[in-house]
């Protein structure tokens, strides 16, 4: 029991340090902690999942609805999502049920990770680690969106995306990505000369 609480206690810090990491509006833990609704997705995602795994099907579906009715965000409990997973401006997202999302994974507002058939098989994208997805994307069928790679806003996906590519337009078509363009946000102190202060 103390081991899971102090598991559940790093996962929630570590989501928080993450979103500061991801969102150059993010100011204090306690602050995002309240205000982010990709975070609370994310935390009742979770536990919607492990109530999937252990065949609390129906009890996991009406909790998702409920985090779908407060986000706005809604994630199929089988959804299997990594760590470090971030939903930014969290509104208008849905993830189907068999879509696989790895680590460090950021998903702006108004994206969809659907399927395009009927059938109970896996239908639902692929992300792997590190990737981007603007606003707006749709990420439609079994597809792979490769590591290290981003998808434009308002891109539609319909085909597997390269690692470390960028995929903008409709149809979406991909170019690899520069390394330049993996840069990370700095801390904005990292730009403030100390000898500039004025005391
Ligand atoms: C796709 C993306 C990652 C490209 O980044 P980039 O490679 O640095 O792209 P650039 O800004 O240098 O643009 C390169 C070209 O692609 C075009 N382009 C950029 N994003 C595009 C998009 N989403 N759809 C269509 N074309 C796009 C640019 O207009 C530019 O065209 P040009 O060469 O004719 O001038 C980025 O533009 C994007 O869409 N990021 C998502 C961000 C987001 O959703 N933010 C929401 C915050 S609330």
């Amino acid at each position: 029991m103390l081991s899971l609480a102090k598991s559940v206690i790093s996962t929630i810090r570590e989501d928080l340090h993450n979103a500061r990491e991801h969102d150059p509006a993010a100011r204090g833990d306690v602050e995002n902690a309240l205000v982010y609704s990709g975070l609370h997705a994310v935390w009742v995602h979770r536990i919607c999942h492990s109530m999937w795994q252990q065949g609390w099907k129906g009890p996991a579906r009406i909790l998702a609805q409920l985090n779908r009715f407060f986000t706005g965000v809604e994630i199929h409990p089988g959804a299997t999502i990594g760590r470090k997973f971030f939903i930014d401006h969290g509104m208008g997202i849905v993830i189907g049920e068999t879509a696989e999302i790895g680590e460090n994974v950021m998903l702006y507002h108004g994206v969809t990770l659907g399927g395009q058939v009927l059938t109970q098989t896996k239908r639902h994208p692929t992300l792997q680690d590190n990737v981007v997805i603007g606003a707006g994307a749709k990420v439609l069928g079994p597809v792979t969106i490769g590591e290290g790679s981003a998808i434009g806003a308002n891109a539609v996906v319909t085909k597997d995306v390269p690692a470390n590519s960028i995929a903008v337009g409709i149809p979406a078509k991909s170019r690899p990505r520069n390394p330049d363009e993996c840069v990370k946000l700095v801390d904005p102190d990292a730009y403030v000369d100390p000898g500039s202060y004025i005391i």
